[in-house]
């Protein structure tokens, strides 16, 4: 049978190594975990602070990729350079962020409408690239269209993989992904093409490998967010819902002591427990309930009794899964 590669998405602010490592640690199935983004500063040398997640690359428990956002290929031949020093063979380039105060500078998916400048730049980076270069993309930045072009651009250069949301700019993360848009993209592109977008539980991913047989690795975000077991399902690894709830708590509990080690202070390690919640409660059911609940906690001891009750719940099944995912998570704020 085909191997399928699983790729883990990046989530700046979330998945830091603490989290990576956590997900790593009780769940796995991933061939790849990539870093949220790293910003140059168009500075001769990449301040060290901002590679402490990634470095020392020993540190990862599962294989690595970071990843990073510029528009100068002076710079990005400096992050490949750092990286490699570092032991690193592969780095990500990301452009696909859809923010407008990053997009508005032509950075993330705000390139996208200017192949010609995303031509010059690769044009000086493969001079002297010293690793292997994926790219992080969309469909486009104000529309689907654009990708076409950037792809004919791309289809001169030795691209690593090229990861494809099947989104635009505009949209950030809601709407519905084009699967459409994403199938024009296998017909044109001569570089190894991965899909990400919308992989919200197993059946999922399944109706996606039927329409895309071509396509044979897969990055999941969110829905691995929510469900922690989900590449481990996909690698056909099922477990019993008592090891399931062993396993989340561990998990939950690796978070908290890691966050207790870097907090400044209660709050924020409340905060980002909640940040973690605000996903991972839609594995249960009622997550949008079992959500509003952990919201509300206001002292970490609290917290730990509520977390230990929510652990009792029945899991969600596929479909509380799709609507937790589809009308939950992309509204809501924390
Ligand atoms: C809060 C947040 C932070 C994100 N940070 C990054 C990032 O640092 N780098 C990146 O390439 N994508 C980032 N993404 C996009 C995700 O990696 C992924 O492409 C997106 O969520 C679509 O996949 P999904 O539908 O499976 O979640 C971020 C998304 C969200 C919601």
């Amino acid at each position: 049978m085909q191997h399928h590669e699983l790729l883990f998405a990046p989530f700046k602010g979330l998945t830091d190594r603490r989290y990576r490592n956590a997900l790593a640690r009780h769940f796995g199935g991933y061939d790849a975990m990539y870093a949220p983004f790293i910003s140059g500063v168009g500075q001769e040398r990449i301040n060290p602070s901002k590679l402490d997640d990634v470095v020392p690359l020993e540190e990862n428990l599962a294989p690595t990729v970071p990843q990073f956002i510029s528009t100068e290929a002076r710079e990005i031949i400096l992050f490949g350079k750092t990286f490699q020093q570092h032991g690193y063979d592969h780095i990500n380039w990301n452009l696909g962020c859809p923010f407008s105060r990053i997009a508005n500078k032509k950075r993330g998916c705000g390139m996208l409408p200017y192949p010609e400048e995303l031509d010059r730049i690769l044009n000086d980076v493969f001079k002297e690239f010293p690793i292997k270069l994926s790219i992080k993309t969309r469909l486009g930045y104000y529309k689907q269209g654009e990708i076409l072009k950037v792809l004919e651009v791309l289809n001169q250069y030795p691209i690593h993989l090229l990861i494809i949301h099947a989104r635009i700019g505009t949209q950030i993360y809601s709407g519905e992904v084009n699967l459409e848009g994403f199938k024009d993209c296998l017909s044109v592109s001569k570089n190894p093409v991965a899909y990400n977008g919308d992989i919200y539980h197993l059946a999922r991913l399944r109706e996606m490998q039927d329409l895309f047989p071509q396509v044979n690795t897969w990055m999941l975000g969110r829905g691995a967010l929510i469900n922690p077991f989900l590449a481990m399902e996909i690698r056909g690894v099922f477990i019993s819902e008592a090891e399931k709830r062993r396993k989340l708590y561990a998990f939950h509990q690796e978070l908290l002591e890691g966050g207790r080690r870097v907090a400044v202070n209660q709050a924020r390690l409340l905060g980002s427990m909640k940040a973690v919640w605000y996903y991972l409660s839609g594995v249960l059911e009622n997550g949008t309930e079992v959500f509003s609940r952990i919201k509300k906690t206001r002292t970490i001891l609290d917290y730990q009794v509520l977390i230990e009750n929510e652990l009792q719940r029945p899991f969600a099944n596929e479909a509380a899964l799709e609507n937790y995912f589809r009308k939950g998570v992309k509204h809501r704020g924390i």
